[in-house]
């Protein structure tokens, strides 16, 4: 184990994904969007906690858990600034930013009252494209229509 001993806010954990620096605001769409709520195995989260970079932020850590690269960027739109570390035997394996996906299925909702996915049962589907500014806007895969970052509705 580690020899610099620090208080953690959230206990460590021995084994396991710990999901730093997620937007306080969005920790709960985080658990949503993983699943978390059906998860068998241990779940620790912190939220409204001190963060140097970001003035607040929150945390969950999973035990026994890892995910793959595509499950874990479905929290990109939520949760742009998280980083994803994995702990194996406590000690930190592996820490990378999580990244903006090329496609986005379910999740959110398509922006056109009209379009299919707002009509019936249809998943939603969307490229992920950026506007002039670099904000990140969502191309219908249905009906071809832009949803905008602020037009973003979730489903959960
Ligand atoms: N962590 C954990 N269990 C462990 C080891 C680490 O839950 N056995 C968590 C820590 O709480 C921290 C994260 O994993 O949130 C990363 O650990 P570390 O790199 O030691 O923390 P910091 O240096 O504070 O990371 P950063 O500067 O990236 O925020
Ligand atoms: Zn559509």
């Amino acid at each position: 184990m580690n020899k610099k001993r620090k208080e953690l806010l959230v206990s460590a954990i021995s084994n396991g994904t710990v999901i730093d620096h997620i937007p306080a605001e969005n920790v709960f769409q985080v658990f949503k969007i993983l699943s978390l709520d059906k998860t068998k195995h241990q779940v620790y989260f912190g939220t409204n906690l001190e963060s140097k970079k970001y003035g607040t932020k929150g945390i969950i850590k999973i035990s026994d858990t890892f995910f793959k690269e595509e499950v874990i960027n479905k929290i990109a739109l939520v949760a742009p600034t998280a980083t994803l570390i994995e702990i194996r035997d406590y000690e930190v394996a592996s820490k990378v930013s999580i990244s903006i996906p090329s496609k986005i299925e379910g999740i959110v909702k398509c922006f056109n009252p009209n379009c299919v996915t707002n009509m019936e049962a249809v998943k939603t589907k969307f490229e992920v494209l950026f506007d002039e500014t670099g904000e990140i806007k969502l191309a219908c895969h249905y009906c071809e229509k832009t949803t905008s970052k602020k037009n973003m509705t979730f489903f959960m």
